[in-house]
């Protein structure tokens, strides 16, 4: 595996496999008391340039489990949002702690913080992709579904950061993917491109119904990402039908299950009653990135592997 987790794209089939079996192995661990901690004495610095709840907590306390430390760094307080360099930030901060977490907009901050860094980055969110949620969405699906190979998923919805990873984590663990977005929002041509060279089962449509049917997991998620905030009216309307309502479900295996990265908007991307009816999977999920970026951590950080 290389230093970095920056994208999906990074990680081989059998890295993915190897993140998900030690972030089982992880949560049997928290779950029945015995000791895990990788990372003693080791600190991980978390800069982050969005808001976050899922992504900072679970990062914290992950690294507190393992027996480290997370520092919990703004953009706004570090002087990079004062216009210091990418490339120096990644040099001191390399001299301090033993891993870097970000959380930017632009992947190719965090692609230059990485070249510049002499320590593991890990993405924790930027336009283009979210590992971390990719990774705890698979462990998901597994606990579910048993095994990964063979399974349906259907994204519906934005072609963003999500999709994108979802895209590349699904195909790369041997599932089928269909992908349902309005158009001129389609995935990124980088996605689109891998796509086509894996030779994966992978269908992009306009027609969520068409996407949804006999899928064995149902993905969304918001139509309007962070710093998209100034387009969220015309989203509204360019996004019409694409929500995971009952009439989607009817399409879907009946033992479909829905994950939404969260946080939710109840009434555009999915309808309250099927999150509800969903809640315990979603909830899971979110959980679940504890344990999967644990793994990363220990993998990436740690001398040994959990
Ligand atoms: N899903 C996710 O990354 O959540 P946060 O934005 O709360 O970190
Ligand atoms: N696509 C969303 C995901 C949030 C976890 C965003 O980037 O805002």
């Amino acid at each position: 595996m290389k230093k970095d987790l920056l994208k999906m794209l990074d990680l081989s089939s059998e890295d993915i496999f190897e993140i998900l079996n030690s972030a089982d192995q992880m949560k049997y661990n928290l779950k029945h008391g015995i000791a895990h901690r990788v990372l003693e004495g080791k600190t991980l610095a978390m800069i982050f340039q969005k808001s976050s709840t899922r992504t900072r907590v679970s990062f914290e306390t992950g690294m507190y489990q393992l027996g480290g430390q997370a520092l919990f760094l703004t953009h706004n307080d570090l002087q990079i949002g004062r216009g210091e360099p990418i490339e120096d930030t990644a040099r001191v901060l390399s001299r301090y702690a033993n891993g870097i977490m970000i959380r930017t907009f632009a992947q190719e901050e965090v692609e230059t913080l990485a070249k510049w860094s002499t320590i593991p980055v890990i993405n924790g969110l930027t336009d283009f992709s979210h590992p971390c949620q990719i990774l705890a969405d698979l462990m998901t699906i597994r606990e579910y579904h048993t095994a990964l190979e063979g399974v349906k998923m259907a994204y519906i919805g934005d072609g963003n950061n999500m999709c994108n990873s979802l895209i590349v984590g699904a195909l790369k663990c041997g599932m089928k993917m269909a992908v349902a977005t309005p158009k001129g929002y389609e995935p990124h041509a980088d996605i689109l491109k891998f796509a086509k060279d894996h030779g994966g089962e992978f269908s992009l449509v306009n027609d969520p119904m068409e996407a949804a049917v006999s899928a064995d997991v149902l993905v969304t998620d918001v139509w309007a990402s962070m710093g998209q905030e100034d387009e969220a009216k015309k989203r509204m309307k360019d996004f019409a039908g694409f929500q995971i309502n009952n009439a989607i479900m009817q399409q879907a295996h009946s033992k479909a299950i829905v994950l939404h990265c969260l946080p939710a908007h109840r009434g555009e991307e999915i309808t309250a009653e099927v999150f509800e009816a969903h809640a315990d999977v979603i909830f899971d999920e979110a959980e679940n990135r504890l344990h999967a970026q644990k793994a990363v951590m220990a993998r990436l950080m740690g001398a040994q592997q959990a």
